[in-house]
């Protein structure tokens, strides 16, 4: 079977290419290694667990965010880099700005309140820790694409799994750090939630810290940049059409 991976190498006058290669195994990641050890060993790509537990192989087949060691591949798929983040080299992203942006929100516990956890509070949380930290769903935010001070998916995501935690002594201070270029420019697609391997919804995510900040007294930027002075030349309704 055949497969194009997409190359990129800043070193080289030809930066960007398009090669192909065949290769015997379906599983996209086996067959990159395929290639690394018997056709090109300069093809570039990551991966760490092999089972699509540690988020390192995230890549794009055909358009689409996919892990690699979790991906069947067909005839003439193309494999390319995450989008919206730069490229070290092939298929290797650089994730230093993403990792920023998590810490941006100061997501952690500072300070522990002393109120006692229960098996529901644990389930509250569950799926919002299960991120492998991918960034398959920053390569499809079409927010993130055009502005990279958008805190973005994974670490709105991770806000609120702090937010949602009994033992946050105070939820105000990530509430606070996402306020600006967070919660409020996301534009509620759900494109992020769609291609997340680990079935989290950071689209939902955002929309429930959107009801928790309006709770706790914060609100919309946007809406003070909105002109509320309509002027139709309106006369009124008349119910006799003239
Ligand atoms: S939220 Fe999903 S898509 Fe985004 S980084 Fe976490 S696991 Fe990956
Ligand atoms: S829902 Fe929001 S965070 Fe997710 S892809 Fe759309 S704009 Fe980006
Ligand atoms: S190698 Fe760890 S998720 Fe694919």
């Amino acid at each position: 079977m055949k497969i194009k991976i997409k190359r990129y190498n800043q070193e080289l006058i030809e930066k960007n290419s398009i090669d192909e290669f065949e290769v015997s195994n379906t599983n996209l990641l086996k067959a990159l290694i395929q290639i690394k050890q018997y056709n090109d060993s300069t093809l570039t790509f990551r991966c760490g667990c092999k089972s699509g537990v540690c988020g390192s192989c995230a890549v794009k087949v055909n358009g689409l965010e996919k892990l690699a060691c979790r991906t069947k591949i067909n005839q003439n798929d193309l494999i390319e880099p995450l989008s919206n983040i730069n490229i070290i080299k092939d298929l290797v992203i650089d994730v230093s700005h993403e990792t920023f942006l998590l810490d941006k929100v100061k997501s952690y516990i500072d300070i522990n309140s002393n109120k006692e956890i229960n098996q529901e509070d644990i389930e509250k949380i569950d799926l919002q820790s299960n991120c492998i930290l991918c960034n398959s769903c920053y390569s499809s935010c079409p927010i993130y694409s055009i502005n990279k001070d958008f805190i973005g998916p994974f670490a709105l995501t991770r806000a609120l799994r702090y937010v949602d935690d009994k033992k946050l002594k105070d939820k105000k201070e990530i509430l606070n750090n996402i306020q600006t270029n967070g919660i409020w420019d996301c534009t509620l697609c759900g494109t992020c939630s769609l291609v997340c391997p680990q079935s989290i919804d950071p689209k939902a995510d955002i929309l429930k810290l959107q009801n928790i900040s309006f709770q706790e007294g914060f609100s919309n930027p946007n809406l003070n940049n909105f002109d509320m002075n309509f002027d139709y030349e309106f006369d009124g309704f008349n119910p006799n059409g003239f």
